[in-house]
């Protein structure tokens, strides 16, 4: 239990959660996380930000106590998911007379996910404001990052942008503050990767929004706090923008090698093109070291035995993960071999509607791959190679 203070008046009342290794039984954490909650005490009236997830609830009563916070006047809930929502039924009824503060929607979900009395909840919008006496919070409605209901928080007096879930890394430190995004440029990548992707346009548009604000400090629900958004910002710019680099990312299931031996003969005639490439074996990798990799790559290239009638089924998740994900990938293509028939390529092409990328010529064989089918992989070397120097953005 530790209370940190962010600035005079601003108190980190969090929990860090060293030993989590999974996050929505999906998302592998190597690095654990974080939960930060936050105590304002303005001159007059103080305000809770957030809270933890329900195994460190103890760990956030005790925060509370060690900031003396003994009466609250808000608890302001910037996103509903559980992990910083889950202790909220606890603090509302720590302190009965908080209003709980929030988005129409977050009302409806702290309601049916936890049980919150609505008459307890005070429903904000786009740019509200709520003041603590000398300290000023205004709301900024942030639909879909990750979900319909968030918002922003912005301390106007200190310039402390809350912003929930947005430019969080899921880094177990105890560092509070990081000066530069880079030094956890892999865990706030990751982060991107995995949470955030999928709302690339909606980031865009909260980008904007946000750019109009003079902010001092990011204090994200998960990582390590920014002095200055520039760091964190800028690589958001990046991972947000519609350039892609000359890099290939291939993902494969191989049976008895036939597969195995086909991404391996692509992945040199890639190289020899001056491509990077990625290459993962489904069996042995880390689905936040995939989801990385697709946020800058030209191009994914699946390799899957056909298992019955289609893909082999890790390869089918990884494939429905990616859909969701919805990387900028230009390029995809399907390479791999069957023994009697099926439609793995067809099934695979319609698991990944929701990406825009144009669907090379596969290189599907019967059998193991034989002289023609490795000459028709150096021919999707040549394609992919040829679109990359075509399309404008893309960098070595
Ligand atoms: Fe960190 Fe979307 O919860």
């Amino acid at each position: 239990m530790t209370v940190r203070e962010v600035l005079p008046g601003i108190y980190w009342i969090g929990a860090i959660d060293w030993d989590r290794r999974l996050f929505d039984a999906l998302i592998p954490l190597p690095e654990g996380t974080s939960y930060n909650a936050f105590l304002i005490s303005g001159s007059k009236k103080t305000a809770l930000i957030d809270t933890v997830d329900p195994p460190k609830e103890l760990e956030y009563v005790g925060n509370l106590v060690k900031a003396g916070a003994e009466s609250v006047d808000y608890i302001i809930v910037n996103h509903a998911e559980q992990d910083h929502s889950g202790s909220l039924p606890m603090a509302a009824e720590l302190f009965p007379r908080a209003q709980i503060v929030g988005s129409e929607k977050c009302r409806d979900l702290v309601v049916n996910l936890l049980g919150i009395a609505p008459e307890r909840f005070l429903v904000v919008k786009d740019g509200d404001t709520i003041s603590l006496g000398d300290k000023t919070l205004e709301f900024i409605m942030a639909p879909w990052v990750h979900w319909p209901e968030t918002m922003f928080t912005y301390l106007q007096e200190d310039r402390v942008l809350f912003s929930c879930d947005l430019f969080g890394s899921h880094l177990a430190t105890s560092d509070l503050f990081v000066d530069d995004a880079r030094d956890i440029y892999h865990s706030a990548k990751r982060y991107y990767a995995e949470i955030m992707m999928p709302f690339r346009s909606n980031i865009r548009e909260h980008m904007t929004r946000l750019s109009s604000y003079d902010i001092r400090i990011v204090a994200p629900s998960h990582g390590p706090l920014y002095h200055s958004p520039d760091s964190i910002f800028g690589a958001y710019r990046d991972w947000i923008s519609d350039d892609v680099k000359n890099e290939v990312v291939i993902v494969y299931v191989s049976m008895h090698g036939s597969t195995e031996k086909m991404v391996a003969h692509l992945t040199s005639a890639l190289v020899e093109r001056d491509a990077t490439v990625r290459v993962f074996n489904l069996l042995a990798s880390d689905l936040g070291e995939i989801a990385m990799s697709l946020v800058d790559a030209a191009t994914v290239v699946i390799g899957t035995p056909t298992m019955l009638f289609g893909p082999h089924p890790v390869v089918a998740n990884a494939a429905y993960i990616t859909n969701l994900l919805r990387p900028k990938t230009r390029f995809a293509a399907v390479i791999g071999s069957y023994g009697w028939g099926g439609n793995t390529v067809g099934i695979l092409k319609g698991m990944l509607s929701r990406l825009t990328a144009e669907m090379l010529e596969p290189v599907y064989v019967k059998g193991a791959p034989d002289s023609e089918c490795l000459r028709n992989l150096e021919a999707l070397a040549d394609t992919i190679a040829a679109r990359h120097k075509q399309i404008s953005g893309t960098h070595p």
